[in-house]
């Protein structure tokens, strides 16, 4: 009996970075966290794919770009063991993995409904802390801890 298997491929980038092991649930997260929707470079988004390690995992392409460490730690909550590969003529030629940023600005919503940066114009800020191996986050305004991640939306 022949048995036919259907492969998913996503091409092979020349140069650029190609952000691999997304927990397949946060990928669109990452997407506007790192506000690809505005890029102009070529970007390949997959979802869903199946991965030996995860199940299944979320994949990031993005051609002739390349991401600063503090960019790439604002997916630190979403995808903490992502990894990040640095593609130069075709050749993955570093591979890093996300550091967890000490400070979290700008980009995550204070889940106190009390919060003054939920009833005025104030960037959000929290420290990061780990406790009981979860990142959580500790607002500077309020002092109250978030436990889950809930991006703001630009
Ligand atoms: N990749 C790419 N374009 C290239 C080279 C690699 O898009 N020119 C992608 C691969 O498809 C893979 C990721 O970059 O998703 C990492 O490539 P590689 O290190 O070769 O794969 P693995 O060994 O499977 O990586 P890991 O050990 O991190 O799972
Ligand atoms: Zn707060």
């Amino acid at each position: 009996m022949s048995e036919k298997t259907t492969q998913l491929k996503v091409s092979a980038i020349r140069n650029g970075t190609v952000l691999d092991h997304i927990p397949s649930r946060s990928v669109f997260a990452v997407v506007d966290i790192l506000d690809l929707s505005r890029s102009e470079n070529p970007v390949t988004i997959g979802s869903n794919l199946e991965s030996r390690t995860l199940g299944h995992k979320g994949i990031i392409k993005i051609a002739d770009r390349f991401f600063e460490d503090s960019e790439l730690g604002r997916i630190a909550l979403l995808a903490p063991d992502a990894t990040v590969n640095v593609i130069r003529d075709y050749e993955v030629v570093e591979k890093k993995k996300i550091t967890l940023p000490e400070t979290v600005v700008g980009i995550a919503k204070c889940s106190n409904p009390m919060c003054v940066t939920n009833h005025q114009r104030v960037t959000t800020r929290f420290s990061t802390i780990i406790e009981a191996k979860k990142v959580k986050l500790l607002c500077h305004y309020c002092e109250k801890t978030t436990e889950e991640f809930i991006p703001l939306r630009h």
